[in-house]
């Protein structure tokens, strides 16, 4: 009954602080895939602790997506600092373990059992390395999920009550990692119409959503591989002095607000017009901060151009949005799949550096693959 009630109402931090334990599993290894995710309305801007400075939404991919394999041994009772190895895609990785040490710092409070234990973590993407997508989100939420299964072995945990946790450490590692745990469509960031909503964890969209929206197509022009000139982190840092910051945070809830009838009823144009302003807006908010940027490149302009002329022209609902970096995401319904894919191949692939796309879709969330 007490985790009934747990599910149905905004959980406070202390919720997710251990029990005292004192059996701990001697060995095991854990195996978590988690998806990417792409944000409808944008999270941009953030507050200590990885507290969003507005909501957001996002569509969770299927393709996308980070499997993380987490082996765990007990050592003595008296440690002192964490212990792990790390590889990735099979090569020992000494130059990500400081975001993993800071990663486990932040969530040791909430997770009882780390400094017992010696970890090996091994993880791969599904998309190639340097493909220009982030792989924080996935990544995250992987980890998240894997060191949160220790303590589900020692803990029953209802399963909405594991998610939101997962939720709560993921979003530690990387904010917009918080949703990519459970649900196609994931919202977080409390919002006043949005009961269950919480800057701490990521929900499933908790209203209607029409069925166009159940099989929707992402794909992703790579239109440039390499690393981004300036790092989201200090992209968020810079909403600080930030001379439109608060108009937009009022923007981003009115958006949100408006795509709860847009979702129900399945109203493509105004869904549209949300979500491409969104993406503008976020890269209007780097090129009007101080030190201005842009991310965007040439290739990604005229791949806009091509989709608003190719949409005026057809008719044929397709938009684009895009992460804070130069590639472009397109997306369509599944109905309008074979013109929009042709059309992606006869015109726009032809900025994507060395033609490579990725061809993606809303998926379910996170999946475990070896308890
Ligand atoms: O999760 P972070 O800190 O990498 O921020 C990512 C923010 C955007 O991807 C640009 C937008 C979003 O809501 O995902």
């Amino acid at each position: 009954m007490v985790i009934f009630a747990q599910i149905f109402f905004r959980m406070r931090e202390q919720d997710f602080l251990p029990k005292v334990y004192a059996n701990f599993p001697e060995k095991g290894k854990v195996i978590w895939k988690a998806p990417s995710n792409i944000a409808l309305v944008k999270y941009w801007g953030k507050r200590a602790q990885q507290i969003p400075a507005n909501p957001s939404i996002s569509f969770t991919l299927d393709a996308c997506a980070t499997t993380t394999q987490l082996s765990y041994e007990i050592r003595g009772e008296n440690t002192s600092d964490f212990s792990f190895d790390l590889s990735f895609d099979g090569k020992s990785k000494e130059d990500f373990k400081p975001k993993i040490r800071a990663f486990l710092e932040r969530v040791e409070p909430y997770l009882p059992h780390l400094k017992r234990y010696h970890f090996q973590i091994e993880t791969s993407n599904s998309f190639p390395h340097s493909s220009g997508i982030a792989s924080s989100a996935s990544g995250m939420a992987a980890l998240a999920l894997c060191f949160l299964s220790i303590e589900r072995k020692i803990q029953e945990m209802e399963d909405g009550f594991f998610n939101r946790k997962a939720s709560f450490l993921a979003r530690l590692g990387s904010g917009s990692a918080c949703r990519s745990i459970a649900g196609d469509l994931v919202q977080w960031g409390y919002h006043q119409d949005i009961e269950e909503s919480s800057d701490l964890y990521g929900i499933q969209y908790p209203f209607k959503v029409n069925q166009v929206f159940k099989n929707y197509q992402d794909t992703i022009l790579l239109v440039h591989k390499g690393k981004k000139q300036v790092s989201s982190t200090v992209g968020h840092d810079l909403m600080h002095q930030h001379p439109f910051a608060s108009k937009r945070f009022d923007q981003a809830h009115e958006n949100l607000a408006q795509l709860k009838s847009v979702l129900a009823t399945g109203d493509l144009e105004r869904f549209i017009q949300i979500v491409e302003s969104e993406a503008l807006t976020l890269h209007a908010m780097m090129m009007t901060s101080i030190p201005y940027y842009i991310l965007m490149l040439p290739d990604t302009l005229e791949i806009l151009q091509k989709i608003w002329r190719f949409r005026k022209e057809t008719k044929i609902p397709i938009c684009f949005t895009l992460d804070a970096g130069a590639n472009v995401h397109v997306l369509y319904p599944e109905s309008v799949e074979e013109p929009a894919m042709q059309f992606i191949q006869d015109e726009l692939v032809v900025h994507c550096e060395n033609g490579h796309y990725i061809c993606d879709q809303i998926g379910l969330g996170a999946k475990q693959i070896f308890e």
